[in-house]
């Protein structure tokens, strides 16, 4: 499995501590910036990870920004992406065993290093559960492509 990730300057220092443990951990990973805590646009970065989680298989993404929420809002406008705002262990996990999110957004605002790096290690190691959730992403997806139907 690879890793892409993507941050603004408000999420600068949460994605570099979970790049220091991409690397202890020996994931495959590209960083799509930025790289300075000179102030960016975070729709660009959001751009660059959903394309990549899209356009290729078995890839997963890291985006942060102030707060997780706009670089989410953006990322989630990708088709195929779902992009999903966690703070705490028990939604990193669910959102990959329940929605089967393909990126985890983040807010450097908002949690500190240790725990988006322990957000990013939950995130990454675990597995969709399928099942009945197969069904409810579906409906997801049938929204997205506008032929959902009550
Ligand atoms: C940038 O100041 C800030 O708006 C951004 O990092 C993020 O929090 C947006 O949702």
């Amino acid at each position: 499995m690879k890793v892409v990730l993507g941050c603004d300057h408000g999420g600068l220092n949460i994605k570099n501590a979970v790049i220091e443990y991409l690397k202890d951990n020996n994931f495959e990973f590209i960083d799509f910036g930025c790289y300075t805590e000179d102030s960016v646009d975070y729709p660009e970065y959001a751009y660059k990870v959903a394309t990549a989680v899209r356009d290729n298989g078995d890839t997963l993404g890291i985006l942060c920004c102030g707060t997780g929420i706009g670089i989410s809002m953006a990322a989630n406008k990708v088709k195929g992406v779902r992009a999903a705002v966690c703070t705490n262990d028990f939604m990193a996990e669910m959102t990959r065993r329940h929605n089967n999110s393909n990126i985890i957004c983040m807010g450097g605002r908002i949690i500190d290093e240790a725990t988006a790096v322990k957000l990013a290690d939950i995130f990454l190691n675990t597995e969709f559960e399928g099942d009945r959730h197969i069904r409810r992403v579906d409906m997801i997806t049938a929204i997205e492509e506008g032929t959902f139907k009550l």
